[in-house]
């Protein structure tokens, strides 16, 4: 059985106690860190920036799975390299010359993932798909942590996991946005090699035995 990863969100965590968080991803065995870059433009609210990826880079050896919810992502790679992101994903919805900016991350010896919202298809980002190492499948409209799973979205999933398959692509397949006890087994039946979980973990009252049972299951 294959088994798949866990990114928890620190996007759920208390933020007066980040340490703590980092600390509870690791004791859960938690496989990445995921962080949600928000921008107050490309999606409704700001979370943080390079600048809390750094602190958490000074927390964990974990690697940091760097989600950029932002306008122009190709004017901001260079501050997210230098913070110590391991991935870094942008949307192509926010980057005309997606290409590049994955050239651009790549260079800079960090991995690159794209991530498509639930309105855009897959097709949209085929021409990509050699050149990625990681493919980010909004399962919500991005921009909150705690709303329930489109279900819908994990079509995207199936037909992505059949592309990699035909061509021998490399890419992770990861799912974001919903991710609990009642969605994951739909979502792992759909081809994810990595989830994320934000509330379903950090809201949990035993995160390890949550994360356990979604990784497990
Ligand atoms: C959504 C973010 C997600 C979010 C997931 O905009 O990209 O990573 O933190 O949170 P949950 O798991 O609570 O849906
Ligand atoms: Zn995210």
């Amino acid at each position: 059985k294959k088994l798949t990863k866990c990114a928890p969100s620190v996007l759920a965590a208390d933020f007066s106690r980040i340490h703590e968080g980092i600390q509870l991803i690791e004791t859960s065995g938690g496989d990445w860190v995921h962080l949600d870059v928000m921008d107050g433009s490309f999606v409704p609210e700001i979370s943080f920036g390079a600048q809390m990826v750094r602190a958490v880079r000074s927390l964990t050896k974990l690697p940091l799975d760097v989600h950029l919810m932002i306008e122009k992502p190709e004017n901001h790679i260079s501050a997210f390299l230098k913070a110590g992101s391991d991935f870094i994903t942008f949307h192509t919805e926010a980057s005309v010359h997606s290409h590049r900016t994955i050239q651009i991350i790549k260079a800079g010896g960090a991995k690159a993932g794209i991530s498509i919202v639930p309105s855009t298809p897959v097709s949209q980002i085929v021409e990509l798909l050699p050149f990625v190492d990681l493919v980010l499948i909004m399962t919500v409209n991005p921009g909150y942590g705690g709303q329930s799973m489109i279900p819908e979205c994990l079509d995207k999933v199936n037909k992505l996991a059949q592309i990699k398959e035909d061509k021998g692509f490399v890419f992770d397949i990861s799912v974001d946005g919903g991710i609990n006890r009642s969605s994951i087994q739909k979502a792992k039946d759909s081809g994810i090699d990595v989830f994320v979980a934000g509330s379903a973990f950090f809201g949990a009252d035993d995160p390890g035995a949550e994360l356990s049972y979604m990784k497990n299951c």
